[in-house]
């Protein structure tokens, strides 16, 4: 491989004027496939689980994937062939997990809305935890397996109410959140648990938000966990599973997170130190695992200088990549192909009828309509969130191994996109 020399973005890098993914000309890649297109390294992706496996070396660990991150059949199926779990969210996600070849005992099922349709299938394929959000939820869930006989497998998510200094959006461990059972509420909501007949109290959970790139949040969190593990058991409901959840931010623009595996040396420290460290642990990453694993390739369709404003129109928009619509996110814009021309200040933006539909403001580049470019970290949270707005087909998806490169992903067509719909019979026909 050549040296990096993409901040943040190893496994992405120019080989002369070229950007590689690993050992593949990107700019072939949207030749053969066409734009938008992303692509990910299979290599970046298992170099992300690595730091995590490194930091849990000698532990008991489940690694479960949040594959609400990045949900292509391709992907989960390089995490459950590494031996993963996964962090679902729907019955959705589920069926995708076990298409992919994932172990349905290795599921964990979070979200605050889970139907009881999605509660019984997860119950007959036996997935490995619950992470109930409510009180209300427990009841409904315990219902729900006592009709089938079953007992569900249940971890309380709680809400630590720890402030992870990240977007508003993507907090979800503070007190006002709809997200997990209140501090307060831990240890009744359990001792109800247990004397449950449908339930089977196996964890305890939490997750305090997304992109945190600093330590002090997890610290707490753990710190706040390891009370409620204590105060809990003393109570006489025994865990066995403590799960932190996800989180773990990404170098995006100039960030520094924590390199997974130092974090848990240090987060495992402190379970040490507690007696806690021989405990059966999970974690939930998503976008530390695949966030700059991934890259959207777009072509300039034009130029459009301005009195105030450049706008640089690509062909890609929000209802691919719609984190900085939705986020204000920054992702960094690079050319597929070095110019030596001098760059102007330019808005790259989509072809969609929004004016937030942008995808960086003021960026250098020295660019010509065909040129191709590259938004970088792309792996998490921008297939996953993308939709048809505009009537677009979805973009495809290269997963790339080396001097491989997998279509994991084709092309949305039209009919792809109108085959779930149909007319209404006009009277006059009847
Ligand atoms: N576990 C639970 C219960 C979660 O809600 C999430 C993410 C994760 C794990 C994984 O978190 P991660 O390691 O990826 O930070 N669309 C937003 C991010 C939403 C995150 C939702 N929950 C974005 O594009 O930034």
């Amino acid at each position: 491989m050549t040296a990096p020399n993409l901040p943040g973005q190893p496994y992405f890098a120019y080989r002369g004027n070229d950007l590689f993914c690993e050992e593949i000309r990107l700019g072939d890649l949207a030749q053969a496939h066409g734009t938008p297109l992303f692509v990910y390294s299979k290599g970046a992706m298992l170099a992300a689980l690595a730091a995590y496996q490194r930091g849990f070396a000698g532990r008991k660990v489940q690694i479960c994937y949040a594959m609400k991150a990045n949900p292509a059949l391709g992907v989960i199926q390089v995490f459950a062939q590494a031996g993963c779990g996964f962090d679902i969210v729907s019955g959705g996600d589920m069926d995708r997990v076990l298409a992919a070849g994932g172990q349905a005992g290795k599921i964990i099922f979070s979200g605050v809305g889970k139907t009881r349709a999605e509660m019984r299938r997860a119950l007959e394929v036996g997935i490995g935890c619950f992470n109930v959000e409510s009180e209300a939820e427990l009841d409904v869930l315990s219902e729900v397996a006592v009709a089938m006989g079953l007992r569900a497998p249940v971890s309380i998510r709680v809400n630590p109410n720890v402030d992870p200094q990240t977007h508003p959006y993507i907090s979800t461990g503070l007190k006002d959140s709809k997200f997990g059972v209140a501090h307060e509420r831990v240890v009744p909501t359990y001792q109800r648990a247990a004397s449950m007949a449908g339930v089977r109290v196996v964890g305890i959970d939490c997750h305090i938000g997304s992109q945190i790139t600093q330590e002090g949040p997890y610290l707490d969190a753990v710190d706040r966990m390891l009370d409620l593990v204590e105060a809990v058991e003393a109570a006489g409901v025994p865990l066995q599973h403590i799960d932190f959840g996800g989180g773990l931010g990404i170098d995006y623009q100039g960030e520094t997170p924590p390199d997974a595996g130092l974090l848990w040396q240090k987060l495992l420290a402190r379970l040490d130190a507690r007696g806690f460290g021989q405990r059966q642990l999970m974690v939930e990453p998503g976008r530390s695992l695949v966030g700059n694993a991934g890259v959207c390739l777009s072509e300039v369709l034009y130029l459009k200088p301005g009195e105030h404003k450049n706008f640089c129109i690509v062909d890609a928009g929000m209802n691919d990549l719609p984190r900085p619509a939705l986020y204000q996110a920054f992702h960094q814009i690079v050319p597929l192909s070095q110019r030596q021309d001098a760059a102007q200040t330019w808005d790259v933006v989509g072809p969609i009828c929004e004016s937030g539909d942008w995808l960086g403001h003021d960026r250098a580049l020295a660019v010509q309509p065909g040129d191709l470019l590259a938004v970088l970290s792309s792996g998490a949270y921008c297939m996953s969130m993308a939709s048809n707005y505009n009537s677009r087909g979805r973009a495809p998806e290269i997963l790339v191994e080396g001097a491989q490169a997998h279509l994991i992903r084709r092309r949305e067509t039209m009919a792809d996109q109108m085959q779930s719909e149909c007319l209404v019979e006009s009277q006059a026909r009847k």
